[in-house]
């Protein structure tokens, strides 16, 4: 604690008398038996973590879940784990603060592999200063946790108090390789350095930090691309995702006329969204960007401080997080009278025809970087008709990646990403597991073309500036090519338009 944090927590300490503390221990009815079911995430885990299991044999592994951040002063955010912890225990939401899952190393007599320990910090006794007084942990404060037996029961694992984990970490240090995913929990990860790095051992302190972080660094570039190709389960999220992702989407179609009529049209449209992905599900996977008239040229507007006016298009790139933790990432730019002018729906049509050309070439067989080839194509072309690329550059010479890619001031970002607990997911994977790699079966990716004309893009045609178009689905890749999951929200400027129709019952 800082001497500031110190001097708060004096200015507002209430007397606690141990005759208070009788008190408040007493005549509490029996805790109910836990009614805690398994987790239909816990076999899938389990399969996960065998997989992490046979890529490290014999090290010890430590997966932290992060702990609470300071908002301000004593609020916190909400809590949301580390994903590496979130996959590999099943375990989403806001669960567990301060948690940790270790992989530790058994020997062949026991089994060989690993076990799975997952230490936290488990619901204190009703006669414990916790109880009534902890502001971050206590049952008064934020509710009952669950115990020891609850989580074994929920994910099949071992579960033990985080008071035992600094002594199981580094147990036998010295002989054993102890990998750390360092990006979860910035005080574990001192702390286990320091138990990792002793005089004794060979090389300097530089040297021997450099080890570690590369040992480290192999965990995690491991577990990132671990998440490449979704199970069926994971795939299942995904489809709930998109699903409720829908419904937001409908919710704000429904409600532009209102968002129109009461200024800061962003705020309004980011609200809705908002208020239907938390109840759909765990919250919004990313900050929504709610981006009318030229806000759609900024990529990641999301500020959403502006109005929406009747003319203005409004690009909507928002997605649903499942309990899960799994999320959708879904753009529709949608007329905010229901029509499209000429102008913006020569730039959408282009778009969509982009987007038709990436969705084509998620098949397996292709490259990842396939799909960004051949909606980016398809852009180039429409910039050249339209005389925007310099004098003498045709297709291929804007294309060219050594001189040219002068159609980048108009789609300056890639087309595709993988999509998954992490709406940017798998991007420790190398460029050979990533972009270079083969399509496979299971993977889910964004397909997302987009073209933005600044207002004050003298480059421009005057009648495109202040337009910012993207379109965004997200696919599954299957056997034989791919299924968009997202298909049930219209994407062509006439369905578009059909759509907000029929919500608004025209
Ligand atoms: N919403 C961020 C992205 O589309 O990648
Ligand atoms: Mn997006
Ligand atoms: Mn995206």
């Amino acid at each position: 604690m800082t001497s500031e944090e110190q001097k708060q927590a004096e200015n507002r300490a209430r007397p606690t008398t141990d005759e208070f503390r009788a008190f408040v221990a007493e005549d509490w009815a029996p805790r109910r038996p836990s009614a805690t079911e398994p987790s239909p995430a816990a076999p899938y885990a389990a399969q996960r973590r065998a997989a992490v299991s046979k890529a490290f044999a014999g090290d010890r592994l430590v997966i932290p879940a992060g702990g609470l951040k300071v908002r301000s002063n004593d609020t916190d955010y909400v809590f949301r784990p580390h994903s590496a912890f979130a996959h590999l225990t099943g375990l989403g939401g806001d669960r567990e603060p301060d948690a940790v899952l270790m992989l530790e190393p058994r020997d062949e007599e026991h089994g060989g592999g690993h076990e799975a320990i997952l230490f936290f910090r488990p619901l204190a006794g009703r006669d414990s200063d916790e109880f009534f007084a902890d502001t971050r942990y206590g049952e008064f404060w934020v509710g009952a946790r669950p115990t020891i037996e609850d989580l074994e029961t929920e994910l099949g694992l071992t579960a033990r108090h985080i008071d035992e984990f600094a002594d199981a970490a580094v147990k036998d240090s010295g002989e054993i390789t102890v990998r750390l995913v360092r990006d979860a929990d910035r005080d574990l990860t001192r702390q286990l350095d320091a138990a990792r790095t002793s005089e004794s051992a060979e090389g300097t302190e530089a040297d021997q930090a450099s080890t570690l972080a590369e040992a480290d660094d192999a965990l995690a570039a491991f577990l990132s691309h671990l998440r490449m190709v979704k199970d069926e389960w994971e795939v299942e999220e995904m489809r709930k995702a998109v699903a409720a992702t829908h419904v937001g989407f409908e919710a704000v179609i429904a409600d532009l006329p209102e968002a129109v009529a009461k200024g800061r049209g962003e705020r309004w449209v980011e609200g809705v969204f908002g208020l239907h992905a938390r109840h759909q599900g765990n919250g919004i996977g990313y900050d929504s960007i709610c981006a009318a008239g030229d806000h759609a040229t900024t990529l990641h507007w999301i500020k959403n401080t502006g109005d929406l006016r009747e003319g203005d298009l409004i690009l909507l790139d928002a997605g649903v997080e499942m309990d899960s933790l799994f999320t959708a990432d879904i753009t529709r730019t949608l007329p905010a009278s229901g029509t499209f002018t000429d102008a913006q729906r020569e730039i959408y049509d282009a778009v969509y025809a982009a987007q038709e050309a990436g969705l084509a070439a998620v098949k397996p067989g292709n490259k990842f970087s396939d799909v960004h080839a051949a909606a980016i194509r398809v852009i180039a072309e429409h910039l050249h008709r339209w005389g925007l690329l310099p004098e003498g550059v045709d297709v291929e010479g804007t294309l060219d990646k050594e001189h040219g890619q002068y159609h980048r001031r108009w789609m300056v970002h890639g087309t595709s990403h993988h999509l998954g607990i992490d709406v940017h997911d798998c991007a420790l994977a190398t460029r050979a597991q990533y972009m270079d790699a083969e399509l496979r079966p299971g993977m889910v990716l964004t397909v997302e073309p987009g073209l933005y004309f600044k207002a004050d893009d003298l480059k421009a045609p005057e009648r495109f500036r202040g337009i910012g178009v993207r379109i965004e689905d997200d696919v599954l890749v299957t056997e034989d090519g791919c299924e968009n999951l997202s298909a049930a929200m219209p994407r062509t400027s006439t369905d578009v338009e059909a759509w907000i129709a029929g919500i608004w019952g025209r």
